[in-house]
């Protein structure tokens, strides 16, 4: 794993544990062994630590997290080592330093880098913090507020600013491995009788201040609501400030089982792992042929079409955009550049930019100048007649192999493949609201969908930055069709006795950002409505009469008119309502509903083992491919706290014998297949892994 070689007096580590060079089995020993050589070779004047291939080391490997401690390869003793170590030592970065790479790379005398190298400290998107000396080195190095910025945000810098910063020793310019190679070595040399060894240990922190740690303690409840390992960062850089460097390193080592061994990191992991999991999809290989998307189509220039062609845009990707009168076809254009400017404004693009993505924007209001797209999206009224008569047109229109997707919600891709003359090429590509922001894509896989356009769709996500999880067909998919189960229990909570803003409360401490009543309001209670009362038409039921369809018929239709559920004063900001309450009231009193107190615990349980339970059968059904997968599109479509690891894993961890027992008590059915793992006792993430998808 670890190979030795020299050139003169230089000894030269590479590590070789691809993909990622992580810090696994392995690798310490390898490491101890070559500095072995290195204490005793009189003839080695210096050591430079490289990673072979692509990058640097890119942390602890996550895998070993819940090995045994024995088991687990010893990061901080080899680091100990290496601080203490008699030779000048120089890390040689390519690729990406991260966490405990970055934490070896620290404890080296010397640090150069290519210039296109990262450099991070990402634990915190992990649930945990750097537990190999990170807290205490790196805030000596970069001042107590970068170091707080870097761990708390988990975002790398470049080698440049790292150099800035006096992270990096030597910026080499060069591309490759071996560029990085050879200057390293030149550095080693020309630094191998330097003495005293600088080492980091021996530093002040620059900039520290107890205003800089309140403030920073103050902030965490808006970045970092209910999670535990930013407290933990903040506590150990003071440390780091005011102790001597051996206290900090011990603090350090302390606290870290405790946040390596919590439900938030082990909820972190899980979605580390899920996400690249989700990209995995039977059928679908490196083989499978992929069509180059090199020119886009949108039709329907609304709120969805205009954030999906952004995402576009922002690719590099040219776009049509089609509506059916200029004026709506001005505003989408119009909403689009405002969007951009907005973006400007806030210094995140130049207004060259703006202009370069603007240009590659194309109105019109024909659509036959769709002939040309390599993929078209329909981003149209949710109605099935409309999207059957555009995939009618567009079967005549668009060029022989191009994607034909539908930005539907929740109808039936298979029917919408039907009206035309190649339903292998039509898949669902669903967006979530605002389409230029949110991460997630459900890419819906009809029955005739080819291989090739799945896997196309695929790569498309990762290249316009989504995060694509492959589903199924069925009302609503994987997300709303779970969501609406979740808005079913929120209405009859009320019903109970519960208030909405009790409801809401619930998920606050549950850790989303939004309760399911204040998501309605955002969204628009009306959709809900008038999709209500077309059922109710078509099935010939009288109109539905729920405290929600009341509230709608008072005009109260949410955030959008200053009122719904809730009352928006200010516009955004939701205010319980003293109308609603006695809407609420009358409605319960009408229909002879009994109130009673309903607890929060009784709120979060019903909530959220209502996710659990439809998405348990959405997982028998085959709609999703694995729980993770369920997990990923809650994390990134509907603001899951990812330290929870969305609502499965969220149910493996409140055990599933528990999850099942609950529905049962609050009188609902516990799906077959939730109810046989309780019964045996194990969790959905053991079902992943048996089933060979975990
Ligand atoms: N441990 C174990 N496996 C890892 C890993 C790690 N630290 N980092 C990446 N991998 C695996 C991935 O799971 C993936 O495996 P797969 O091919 O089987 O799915 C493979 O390496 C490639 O990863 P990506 O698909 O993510 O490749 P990218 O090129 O897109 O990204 C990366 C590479 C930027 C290194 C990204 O993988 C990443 O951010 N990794 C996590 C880095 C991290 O969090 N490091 C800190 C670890 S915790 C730590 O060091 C604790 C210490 O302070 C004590």
């Amino acid at each position: 794993m670890i190979d030795q070689s020299r050139d003169g007096d230089i000894l030269i580590l590479t590590i070789n544990n691809p993909p990622v060079n992580a810090f696994s089995p392995g690798v310490p020993e390898g490491l101890h062994a070559g500095l072995d050589v290195a204490e005793q070779d009189q003839s080695v004047s210096a050591v430079v630590i490289i990673g072979g291939g692509r990058t640097f080391i890119a942390g602890a490997d996550i895998k070993t997290f819940d090995l045994p401690r024995e088991q687990a390869p010893d990061l901080r003793g080899f680091i100990t080592r290496l601080d203490a170590f008699p030779k000048p030592t120089v890390a040689a970065i390519h690729g990406t330093a991260l966490g405990g790479g970055l934490e070896v790379a620290l404890a080296c005398t010397y640090r150069v880098a290519l210039s296109g190298a990262q450099l991070g400290l990402p634990e915190v998107k992990l649930g945990i913090f750097p537990g190999a000396g990170g807290t205490q080195r790196l805030p000596r190095v970069v001042g107590a507020q970068k170091g707080l910025e870097m761990m708390l945000s988990g975002s790398p810098i470049g080698a440049a600013e790292g150099a800035q910063l006096g992270l990096i020793d030597e910026l080499i310019e060069g591309k490759t491995e071996a560029d990085l190679r050879a200057a390293a070595v030149a550095f080693a040399r020309a630094h191998a009788a330097t003495r005293p060894l600088p080492r980091v240990s021996e530093r002040g922190v620059e900039g520290a201040s107890p205003e800089l740690f309140a403030a920073a303690r103050a902030g965490l409840g808006k970045t970092h609501r209910g999670q535990m390992s930013p407290g933990m960062i903040v506590d150990l850089t003071e440390v780091a400030a005011t102790r001597p460097f051996e206290e900090g390193w011990n603090a350090e080592a302390g606290l870290f089982l405790q946040a390596k061994d919590s439900p938030q990191s082990r909820g972190l992991r899980h979605i580390f792992f899920a996400e690249r999991e989700s990209a995995r999809v039977p059928g679908i290989g490196k083989d499978t042929p992929l069509t180059e998307i090199r020119s886009a189509g949108v039709i329907g220039a609304g709120t969805m079409g205009g954030g999906i062609a952004m995402n576009f845009l922002n690719a590099g990707i040219p776009v049509t955009i089609v509506e059916t009168a200029q004026d709506a076809l001005d505003r989408g254009v119009a909403t689009i550049r405002r969007n951009y400017e907005n973006t400007a404004k806030k210094g995140r693009l130049s207004m060259d930019d703006v202009e370069a993505r603007m240009a590659l924007l194309t109105p019109t209001l024909n659509m036959n100048d769709l002939a040309q797209a390599d993929i078209i999206i329909e981003a149209v009224f949710e109605n099935m007649d409309v999207k059957k008569d555009i995939f009618t047109r567009l079967d005549g229109i668009a060029k022989p192999g191009a994607i034909l997707a539908s930005n539907t919600s929740t109808l039936d891709v298979n029917e919408i493949a039907s009206v035309t003359s190649r339903p292998e090429s039509v898949i669902g590509l669903h967006f979530f609201s605002p389409a230029n922001v949110m991460k997630l894509l459900e890419i819906v896989r009809a029955e005739k969908t080819s291989a090739s356009v799945l896997a196309t769709s695929m790569a498309l996500a990762r290249k316009i930055k989504k995060v694509g999880v492959v589903v199924g067909v069925c009302d609503g998919f994987v997300g709303n069709r779970m969501v609406h189960r979740y808005g079913d229990e929120a209405r009859k909570l009320v019903e109970e006795g519960a208030n909405p803003q009790d409801v809401d409360g619930a998920m606050h401490a549950l850790g989303l950002a939004m309760g399911p009543f204040e998501m309605s309001d955002m969204a628009g209670l009306d959709i809900g409505y008038s999709i209500r009362q077309h059922q109710a038409k078509v099935r010939g039921e009288p109109q539905p009469d729920g405290w929600l369809d009341r509230i709608v018929a008072q005009g109260r239709k949410g955030q959008k008119t200053q009122a719904g559920i809730y009352d928006y004063p200010d516009g955004r900001k939701p205010v319980p309502s003293a109308e609603m309450s006695d809407l609420i009231a009358t409605y319960r009193s009408e229909k002879g509903l009994q109130s009673r107190t309903i607890s929060p615990q009784e709120i979060t349980e019903r909530l959220a083992y209502s996710l659990v339970n439809e998405g348990a059968k959405i997982l028998e059904e085959g709609i999703a491919q694995r729980a993770g997968d369920i997990d990923v599109i809650y994390i990134y479509g509907y603001g899951f706290p990812a330290y929870r690891g969305g609502p499965m894993q969220y149910a493996d961890e409140m055990g599933l014998s528990n999850v099942a027992a609950a529905l049962e008590k609050y009188g609902q059915t516990p799906a077959p297949l939730l109810k046989q793992l309780a019964d045996e006792g194990k969790t959905f993430g053991a079902w992943d892994k048996e089933k060979g998808r975990g």
